[in-house]
């Protein structure tokens, strides 16, 4: 393959000024870039990421290679890549990128073969493609790794499991355990981005109709929240009592996906599971339904199944709207082929939230290097110390102030003699 493979670099200008744009959202990360422009902590180091390809992306890249590291990227999603973005990175920033919206499955893998041939020392992934594809195809690449970072939820499933079952062969830092990035990019950024997703698709009024958000995890939980606010009827289905639980006490009604089903008018699903809208759900569907997925991986809805059960061909209504005719002539929309509609349908997460996802992958590259060999092959977690810099550093930035403990008050909550 090519140096890079991307749609036109003629689409770099306006890409170039996207990146910028981001940039000013994203403090955090340009104190890192600060720091590591100085220090150089990445010296020499291969980056292989694979990851988003968008501007908050591009940022995070940028700070890298600041850093003295050798960055390559190819994307995370065949869906989720923005071209102008990629061509920026490939024009004004020298950065390899081998992503093009809506490849297809095997460019999809000739782009992650195309970033591991990079012969990375770090690999930086975004749902572990990377490492299961470095584990199943490319093992001979395995010595040159000092450790992996893995950016969502899914991926640190997919590593858990690898790592319980004795296969994972180097150590990866799990990013997404870190509270400075779960508790914003997965609550606030999913939430805000997932409802711009749906609207930019199909311009919709949320206000007073009935969306069924699947799950009530991090991401799931800060979609019914943008959802209740933009006057939606929030229905919520769970499987974990203590989740569904909260959604109950937040105020939500919590019913099983075959219940929901039938009221809902706009169906997402953020879980990390598979077939959570399978057919006798779809089956059970209003005429006009719209189904959506901000999960990782587009196996949420059971989308082989829809055309199982589904007349002819689906048709493109809208870019990123497929409707399906059922036999009795009801019909459902699909958006984004199921895929991340956050993503495919609208940026992502803004910058702001990025800024701390993205300052945590910097530091825990830092801290890889750091460690050097002495890192177990398993699942490590960010340090505490790197989370609460970076919470610290973003206060800062937002220009908030919090108060010291006093030496009194450190006295007291360290002790257990001082009663009422
Ligand atoms: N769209 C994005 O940009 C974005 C951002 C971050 C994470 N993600 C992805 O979103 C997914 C969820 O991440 P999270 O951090 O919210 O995970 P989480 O573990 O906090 O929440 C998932 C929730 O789904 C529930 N669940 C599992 N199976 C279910 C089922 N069959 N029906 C109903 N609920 C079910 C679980 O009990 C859990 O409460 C993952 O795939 C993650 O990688 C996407």
């Amino acid at each position: 393959m090519a140096d890079y493979d991307v749609r036109d670099l003629d689409l770099a200008p306006g890409g170039r000024r996207k990146i910028e744009w981001a940039a000013r959202e994203m403090p955090v990360l340009g104190l890192m870039q600060q720091q590591f422009k100085t220090e150089q902590p990445l010296k020499g180091v291969r980056v292989s990421g694979c990851l988003h390809i968008t501007t908050e992306t591009a940022n995070l890249a940028h700070t890298l290679q600041l850093g003295g590291a050798e960055v390559m990227l190819c994307a995370s999603n065949p869906l989720s890549t923005q071209d102008d973005t990629a061509a920026a990175l490939v024009h004004y920033y020298e950065i390899p990128v081998f992503a093009i919206k809506g490849e297809d499955h095997q460019t999809y893998y000739e782009h992650i073969h195309a970033v591991l041939d990079h012969k990375p020392h770090i690999t930086m992934d975004d749902g572990a493609d990377l490492v299961s594809t470095l584990h199943q195809d490319r093992t001979e690449l395995i010595g040159n790794i000092v450790a992996g970072t893995e950016e969502t939820t899914t991926g640190v499933i997919r590593l858990r499991a690898m790592a319980k079952d004795g296969a994972l062969r180097f150590p990866v830092v799990a990013v997404n355990d870190a509270l400075t990035k779960h508790l914003f990019d997965n609550r606030y950024g999913t939430g805000q981005s997932t409802l711009d997703g749906i609207i930019r698709a199909t311009n919709t009024l949320i206000a007073g109709k009935t969306v069924v958000v699947a799950g009530y995890g991090w991401c799931s939980r800060g979609i019914a929240m943008r959802a209740k606010g933009l006057g939606g009827n929030i229905v919520v289905t769970e499987v974990d009592p203590l989740k569904a639980l909260e959604a109950v006490m937040d105020g939500f009604r919590v019913m099983p996906m075959i219940e929901a089903a039938s009221i809902g008018d706009i169906f997402v699903t953020a879980t990390g599971d598979i077939n959570v809208i399978d057919t006798h759900h779809l089956e059970a569907m209003k005429d006009g339904a719209i189904i959506s997925n901000s999960g990782h991986f587009n196996v949420e809805i059971n989308i082989p199944g829809l055309r199982e059960i589904s007349t002819g061909d689906p048709r493109r209504v809208q870019p990123f709207v497929e409707e399906y005719t059922l036999p009795d002539g009801r019909v459902v929309f699909l958006l984004a082929d199921g895929r991340l509609v956050n993503l495919a349908a609208a940026e992502g997460h803004p910058a702001s939230v990025m800024d701390m996802s993205f300052a945590n992958q910097s530091l825990a590259a830092e801290y890889i290097v750091q460690q050097g060999d002495s890192l177990e092959k398993t699942v490590h977690s960010v340090p505490k110390e790197i989370d609460d810099r970076i919470a610290r550093l973003k206060l800062q930035a937002l220009g908030v102030e919090i108060d010291v403990l006093t030496d009194e008050q450190e006295r007291y909550l360290a002790s257990w003699q001082e009663g009422t």
